[in-house]
């Protein structure tokens, strides 16, 4: 089982990265695999609207996202990693979920099925600082949708708030553990 972890925080092993790199090492040590975009670091422009994939479910802005696109296609699994940005998504994660409305398109408006019937599923992991009742409701509801555009299941989300400091999650042994077992179940396919 191949899973593709889409890193949306800004910040190189932050708390969202390191709980995401626990899933990975769950997904690895019952026979799958995993691989990272890390967004910050590509060149992803927002969705311009301009319809351009109506007709082909094929995005025409042409930059990082036209290889995404193929990996995400590819995967059996999918991680949308972030942290809450004033509740809601970071922008790098928004603008990657924005990004799939060509898989939208493809299912929408070609009636195009993509690989149904195999279960594919994505989560999110989120993480936050506070702990507000609302925290990661707009993220959930945000990646369900983006979840449905691209043709898979939505899976349980990974939910972790108190953590605000850059390694704050190190001191979180029970939510490092939890993420392990959580990429654990992934592979054995559990959750
Ligand atoms: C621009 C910005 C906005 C934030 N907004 C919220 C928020 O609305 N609620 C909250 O609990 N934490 C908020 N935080 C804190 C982050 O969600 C928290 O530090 C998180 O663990 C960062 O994850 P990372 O280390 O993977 O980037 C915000 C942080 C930044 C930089």
């Amino acid at each position: 089982m191949h899973m593709v972890i889409v890193l949306g925080s800004p910040r190189r092993n932050g708390n969202s990265e390191m709980l995401a790199k626990a899933v990975a090492e769950g997904m690895e040590s019952e026979g799958g695999t995993v691989e990272y975009l890390r967004l910050n670091d590509l060149d992803i422009r927002p969705c311009q609207g301009c319809g351009g994939c109506d007709k082909s479910g094929e995005c025409v802005v042409k930059d990082d996202m036209t290889e995404i696109y193929g990996k995400v296609d590819n995967a059996d699994r999918l991680l949308l990693v972030t942290p809450i940005y004033f509740y809601a998504m970071s922008a790098q994660a928004k603008i990657f979920t924005d990004r799939m409305q060509a898989r939208w398109s493809r299912r929408y408006n070609l009636k195009n099925r993509f690989r149904q019937g195999e279960g594919r599923r994505g989560y999110v992991l989120a993480t936050a600082a506070t702990g507000g009742g609302k925290l990661f409701e707009s993220t959930e509801l945000c990646a369900r949708y983006l979840f449905d555009a691209i043709d898979m299941e939505c899976g349980e989300s990974l939910l972790v708030n108190g953590v605000d400091d850059r390694k704050a999650v190190r001191e979180k042994l029970d939510e490092l553990t939890r993420a392990r077992s959580f990429g654990e179940k992934i592979s054995r396919g559990e959750l």
